[in-house]
């Protein structure tokens, strides 16, 4: 018993080094993801592509984990004076809702707008996506953990938006589309 105390102290211990380092060194959720995920947002309401009566595609039925109906456009937006592509994709959901219940009134049905920005250099492995996902009014949602989900979301886990978009074909992580390899 003793013995095995022992050696099982210096493995709890590593544990708990790594667990505070991952914690400490999270890929997104930052003050710097955040504030760019701000700026984002701007950019993309200046341009009618989020908010009130921003521009949509026709609603269409989701998939897992996106949302009942989705709708999914494709813009290029304007960040710390760099242009580059977006994609935003709309979650809609709520009791009774349809396709033709979000065309008629989108924001009524709203749940959450995940979006991928292509920003140059920002994580070469993963195709340089910044990974975010707004609520309704703007603000960055967060995961059960509490971490704001803006930035290389969930980066090196196997949950989340970079492991997940890793599996859609033409190694670009967009499952829609190749146009962006
Ligand atoms: C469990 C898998 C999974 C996770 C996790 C996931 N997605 Fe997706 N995502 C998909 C699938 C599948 C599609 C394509 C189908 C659709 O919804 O139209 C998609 C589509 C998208 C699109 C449209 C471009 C494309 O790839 O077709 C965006 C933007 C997007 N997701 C953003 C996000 C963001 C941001 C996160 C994290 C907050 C995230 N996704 C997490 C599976 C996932």
């Amino acid at each position: 018993m003793t013995r095995m105390k022992a050696v099982m102290k210096p493995a709890v211990a590593a544990a708990c080094l790594a667990a505070a380092g991952a914690a400490f060194a999270a890929p997104f959720g930052g003050a710097g993801d955040l504030s760019y995920a701000g700026r984002l947002w701007s950019a993309l309401k200046a341009d009618g592509l989020v908010g009130k009566g921003a521009i949509m595609s026709a609603p269409y039925t989701g998939v897992h984990p996106h949302g009942a109906i989705l709708d999914t456009i494709d813009a290029r937006a304007t960040v710390d004076g760099k242009t580059n592509v977006v994609i935003i994709k709309r979650n809609y959901g709520g009791k009774g809702v349809s396709k033709q219940a979000v065309a008629n009134d989108p924001d009524k049905w709203l749940k959450a707008v995940t979006v991928m920005y292509k920003r140059a250099g920002y994580d070469p492995e993963d195709r340089d996506w910044f990974w975010v996902k707004y609520a309704p009014d703007g603000s960055v949602m967060k995961n059960p953990k509490g971490m704001s989900l803006a930035g290389k979301v969930a980066k090196g886990a196997p949950k989340g938006c970079i492991s997940c978009h890793k599996a859609a074909p033409g190694g670009d992580f967009v499952y829609n589309h190749d146009r962006y390899r």
